[in-house]
């Protein structure tokens, strides 16, 4: 089971632009999901789909998948408009009306949910959609589970974007999880760039976004006195691979680029991959 991860498209940012930046993006990093030697099972979207909320942004985005040969879990970001993404995707909702919908993967789940407050740049986490995923995690509280969302329920030192951990939507999703035993890891996007911590026990793995990237700057930074360093950078467009290992799922960043290729498994190579493998348990020579 591989899962890939797109996150923070922004489909019309350059609004009536059917060959904007940031959809070129997208189809490079989908292009490279559809032709590599890494092909998923299924991609997460984990919000930011369309810059303004726009009906248009979430058809472009529907075009542009769709003659991709994975499925699609996608969820909103705080610059989603709930009202044109259920437009677009009509079955991902919960009783409520939020983008909230569990994904079983066999040995392990995934849940998917809202944290999108429209207007508000950081998250939100109601209590109807707190009691709803508690409801989820207490129907299989031992199956390994993962949680994907937009904001990061922590703070990243980014800032300018980071979320502030004293916020009570956080503690509203820390109480929502505090019975799940099975509960391993997030996924999350929002910050545009690639990072990992450990946070209450848990690996939250932030995706790179697939369109320009925030800068890395963790300088303190006075909202008083702009000091012209750099915040948007174009960087290749990101995504993630998250491998199940029949243990866990191992996240990999990476970006849809050309890197040369300084080797290739050819006969040169043959030797070290055998010897590689052969020392192993239950393969060839290996040592007791
Ligand atoms: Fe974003």
């Amino acid at each position: 089971m591989l899962i890939a991860q797109i996150t923070d498209v922004h489909i019309g940012f350059d609004v009536g632009n059917p060959t904007e930046f940031n959809r070129v993006r997208l189809d490079q990093v989908l292009a490279t999901l559809a032709s590599g030697p890494n092909m998923p099972d299924l991609l997460l979207a984990t919000g930011d789909i369309a810059d303004n909320g726009a009906l248009s942004s979430y058809q472009i985005f529907a075009e542009a998948i769709a003659g991709t040969p994975f499925p699609i879990l996608p969820c909103v970001g705080n610059h989603d408009r709930r009202v044109n993404f259920h437009a677009v995707f009509p079955e991902l909702t919960d009783q409520n009306g939020f983008v909230q919908y569990v994904h079983d993967c066999g040995p392990f789940r995934l849940i998917v949910i809202d944290t999108l407050d429209e207007g508000r740049h950081g998250g939100a986490f109601c209590k109807a959609r707190a009691l709803w995923l508690r409801a989820q995690l207490a129907e299989a509280p031992n199956k390994p589970t993962w949680i994907v969302m937009h904001h990061p329920p922590f703070d990243s030192g980014l800032e300018w974007m980071t979320t502030d951990a004293a916020e009570p939507w956080v503690a509203r999703f820390i109480d929502a999880i505090s019975d799940a035993p099975g509960l391993r890891g997030i996924f999350c996007g929002h910050l545009h760039r690639a990072l990992v911590t450990p946070w209450r026990g848990l690996t939250v793995a932030v995706c790179a976004s697939s369109a320009p990237q925030v800068a890395l700057d963790l300088r303190p930074i006075d909202a008083d006195q702009p000091d012209d360093r750099a915040m948007i950078v174009a960087e290749d467009p990101g995504y993630a691979l998250h491998h199940w290992n029949g243990e866990g799922l191992v996240s990999f960043f990476e970006r849809a680029s050309d890197a040369p290729v300084l080797a290739s498994y050819d006969l040169g190579m043959q030797g070290l991959v055998r010897h590689l493998i052969d020392e192993r348990p239950g393969h060839g020579h290996a040592a007791s």
